[in-house]
């Protein structure tokens, strides 16, 4: 990262990421979420940091982003887009608002949920994929446990407001989207989260 450049965290809850892109360089930081709530608390963190004009944050949605093409160096997104039913107008504005050769930085579970919630096929799919989750909240035990593997049925088997994508499926509306180059990566401590990075 070099000093600044201008970056926007899309979904960026309360400022974890945005904060972490602070530590490492001093950058411009535009952070836009859909939640008031989470808002809230990333702009109480930010009076206590003193990061006069470094940080804006926005009460916006991922599928509005309301920027003028050219605007950023990074786009990055944690753990949000996958919240959208429909991706590919998100991915376009990315790469819309995005300078030549800016980057499009992408962290997210990698899961394919798409299909239909009847389909047992897709239920097979999923439930390999479930049992770690399941087995580690049973290890753990208790209402809490219990409580996480019913969150985990809803968000993934029923598509619950998450509407999770493979990142080979991610790395193809990329290059619909016409950025140049895509790569993605794991990480040793994630199994099942990914790294995409995108080039305008
Ligand atoms: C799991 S949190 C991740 C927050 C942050 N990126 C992080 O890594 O700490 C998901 C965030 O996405 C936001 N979100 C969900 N749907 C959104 C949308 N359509 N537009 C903008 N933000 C959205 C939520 O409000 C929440 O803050």
């Amino acid at each position: 990262m070099k000093k600044d450049q201008k970056v926007i965290d899309v979904g960026c809850g309360t400022g974890f990421l945005s904060l972490k892109f602070l530590e490492k360089a001093e950058c411009f930081i535009t952070g836009i979420d859909s939640s008031s709530e989470m808002l809230t608390i990333f702009t109480e963190k930010t009076k206590k940091l003193s990061l006069p004009n470094r940080i804006c944050i926005k009460l916006e949605d991922a599928e509005s982003l309301q920027f003028k093409p050219n605007s950023f160096d990074i786009v990055a997104s944690t753990v949000t887009l996958h919240h959208l039913k429909n991706k590919y107008p998100t991915i376009k504005k990315i790469h819309n608002i995005l300078n030549p050769k800016g980057k499009f930085v992408l962290g997210d579970i990698d899961i394919d949920t798409t299909g239909n919630t009847s389909d047992p096929k897709r239920m097979l799919k999923l439930l390999k994929w479930l049992k770690e989750e399941f087995a580690l909240a049973l290890t753990e035990g208790g209402t809490k446990a219990f409580s996480r593997m019913y969150d985990n049925g809803k968000k993934y088997i029923l598509t619950d407001g998450e509407y999770c994508i493979s990142f080979k499926q991610w790395k193809e509306l990329c290059f619909k989207a016409k950025f140049s180059k895509v790569t993605v990566k794991s990480l040793a401590d994630f199994k099942w989260f990914k790294v995409l990075v995108a080039i305008k």
